[in-house]
């Protein structure tokens, strides 16, 4: 029985797609930063979105990637059903740590606890690939299901939907985020359609090394399976100080790291938490040499996905 005075709360945490090597198929969500999400019944069929910070987005819900994801979830839903879902956003759009996935995510997540829990993960998922749709064109997962399940996910296919949720061992992210914003359509748009075999073959050891890396609690392992032979080199050119920032987090002792998601931010996994911060400030070393603004986060990788809170700070 759905209580409708009922008003439920989430953090969506930022994510980080790709993993390096696993284009599409892997991502990680990390303990900061965070959305925070309202959800509660109004007597209005359909989706009010709510803004509650400065980013203006859409209201209008088609053009909204939470107001998109939470739609898809109602057409599966009784007619008549009206959510007023308040946004506040703390993740940047276009900082490549997948603010749009927490929007879509964190909409049928914090929706689906109002309706009862109805669905499962798969379903949210799916649902939230519309709001993905709309930001970049295309469906993908990476971001949506580690924002949903947590931890770090493989999506060995999104046609039909088939998500493995991996347990990894304790790493401490480093993230940079220039402050340019990089559009993951304008970032897709540039890649190879064709790739050569040579290629193909050392990227599925890598993704194979860093899967086996994560689940063998292997630091040295995951370390050198963090290469990506086939979007680095193409997407790296957008990101001013690539290459400086990636040879210097790697000399203060890194594990490895690359381009998060479609970028521009950057990010690297460390085993500890001392190593993770002397690589914050060799990243804003280089940042600072090339007169760069940027903000950094030191965080970890958070295992649990979104979490229903009992407050939020609006
Ligand atoms: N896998 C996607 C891409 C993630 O790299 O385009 C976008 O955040």
């Amino acid at each position: 029985m759905m209580d409708l005075n009922k008003i439920v709360r989430v953090h969506a945490p930022a994510t980080v797609a790709n993993m390096v090597c696993g284009f599409d198929v892997l991502g990680f969500a990390v303990a900061a930063p965070y959305d925070e999400m309202q959800a509660r019944f109004i007597s209005t069929p359909g989706v009010t979105i709510v803004n509650a910070d400065h980013y203006n987005l859409p209201t209008n819900p088609a053009q909204n990637v939470a107001g998109a994801a939470l739609l898809a979830m109602l057409e599966e839903c009784e007619p008549g059903i009206g959510i007023e879902l308040t946004i506040k956003k703390n993740i940047k759009p276009g900082s490549g740590v997948g603010s749009s996935a927490a929007s879509a995510a964190g909409a049928v997540v914090v929706a689906n606890i109002l309706l009862d829990h109805r669905f499962d993960k798969v379903d949210l998922v799916r649902f939230a690939m519309n709001g993905e749709k709309l930001a970049s064109g295309v469906k993908h997962a990476d971001n949506i299901a580690p924002c949903i399940y947590g931890g770090v996910t493989l999506i060995r296919s999104i046609f039909p939907l088939d998500i493995i949720a991996l347990t990894p061992p304790d790493l401490y992210v480093t993230i940079v985020h220039p402050q340019i914003e990089v559009r993951t359509s304008d970032a897709r748009s540039i890649l190879k359609q064709q790739i050569y075999l040579k290629d193909a073959i050392k990227q599925f050891g890598n993704v194979a090394g860093l899967v086996a890396g994560l689940l063998q609690k292997d630091y040295a392992l995951i370390g050198r399976s963090l290469e990506d032979v086939l979007v680095e080199p193409v997407r790296s050119i957008l990101i001013p100080g690539f290459d400086a920032i990636k040879s210097e987090s790697l000399a203060a002792g890194a594990l490895g790291g690359g381009i998060s998601g479609s970028g521009p931010s950057i990010f690297m996994l460390s085993e500890s938490e001392s190593t993770a911060l002397a690589v914050e400030k060799a990243m804003k070393k280089v940042c600072e040499n090339l007169a760069l603004s940027h903000h950094t986060y030191v965080t970890n990788i958070n295992n649990t996905g979104i979490k229903e809170v009992d407050s939020l700070s609006f």
